[in-house]
């Protein structure tokens, strides 16, 4: 399809209600990463029986994965299946990690509601520079943007650190001001993927840096922060990944209490990806441990999205306070 497609006609809404709404309400809006049909479902259904909003996320490698036409009818499709399945549920469909203009204006002309400029890795003139070129052109449509401070360790498209540096609460306010950003992911000793922590066996992983969110809070009252690298990187299914063939030993995320705790302040949005490829992982390993001779994908590929569906639900019960805010 030529020209361009504005993300109203698609049904998806951008994240300034929601981010109000949780702002005010003390819970953050859940930010699910999917890169394929069955990730998809997991979440929205995940997400229409606890009656939660949600934001689809979508990094620059997810987008070339799943295709970037495709996608436009998958979100399509999403608000569609949320409506047949009785929940109009607010949607928000998020590029996640944006490196350049040019990807962010990509999304936005597909349909995307919210974008994130993620410039953490330049030094603040030019982060500020980029994260601005995209809030002009994203504001003209009404599409949101998330800008980043503060650098997070791990994987992430076309960027990537090996170590973290904690976001200079001194800077926020006038990053905030001088690029017009809707929301703003904060470094505070989080990080990406399944292994966040190096721990010896009983020791209790390094806290959150609350500190540096409580004086952002401070400098910038109101304004949604975001918490990226946020997966609990559940136990249940690191163990069932060991129990059924995987080798997964060391992996460690987030304590739940303390994503509790973030939920309720200023953070308004939480990026959850590896707890959603730990669930379906694991139901994946235990059919093809238990039934060798499985060659359906839909004998795999439904359970390890039911799996999802379930991770979905607990994870805006009893960790986001999402659920029931729709
Ligand atoms: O923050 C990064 C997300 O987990 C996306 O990961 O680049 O492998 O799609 P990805
Ligand atoms: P996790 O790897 O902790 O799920 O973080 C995902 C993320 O921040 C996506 O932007
Ligand atoms: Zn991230």
């Amino acid at each position: 399809m030529a020209g361009t497609t504005k993300y109203q006609d698609l049904g998806l809404v951008n994240t300034a209600e929601m981010f109000k709404k949780a702002m005010d309400g003390g819970y953050a809006i859940p930010a699910y990463n999917f890169n394929n049909l069955e990730q998809l479902q997991g979440i929205i259904l995940g997400c229409v029986e606890s009656k939660s909003p949600v934001i689809l996320q979508v990094s620059g490698s997810a987008r070339d994965y799943a295709n970037p036409v495709m996608l436009r009818y998958l979100a399509a499709g999403a608000v569609e299946m949320a409506k047949a399945a009785g929940g109009d549920i607010p949607i928000a469909l998020h590029l996640d990690h944006g490196s350049n203009f040019e990807l962010a204006k990509g999304c936005i002309d597909n349909g995307f509601s919210s974008v994130m400029l993620d410039g953490s890795h330049h030094p603040f003139e030019e982060n500020a520079r980029l994260t601005r070129q995209v809030v002009e052109y994203a504001h003209e449509k009404d599409v949101t943007v998330e800008g980043e401070l503060g650098v997070l360790a791990g994987i992430e498209d076309e960027v990537s650190h090996e170590v973290s540096h904690f976001t200079k609460p001194e800077e926020v306010e006038q990053f905030v001001a001088q690029t017009g950003v809707d929301s703003l992911a904060i470094s505070i000793g989080t990080s990406h993927g399944a292994y966040k922590f190096k721990v010896a066996p009983g020791e209790e992983v390094p806290p959150l840096r609350f500190d540096i969110l409580e004086e952002v809070e401070k400098r910038v009252p109101g304004f949604p922060i975001v918490l990226h690298g946020a997966s609990a990187v559940i136990p249940k299914y690191v163990e069932m990944i060991n129990r059924y063939g995987g080798k997964m030993d060391d992996a460690v995320g987030i304590p739940e209490a303390q994503l509790r705790k973030a939920a309720g302040s200023a953070v308004c949005k939480i990026n959850i990806d590896s707890d959603g490829r730990l669930a379906m992982t694991a139901a994946i390993r235990k059919i093809f441990a238990e039934n060798p001779a499985e060659f359906d994908p839909r004998k795999y590929l439904g359970p390890a999205r039911d799996e999802l569906k379930i991770m979905v639900k607990e994870k805006n019960e009893n960790v986001l306070g999402s659920a029931g805010k729709a």
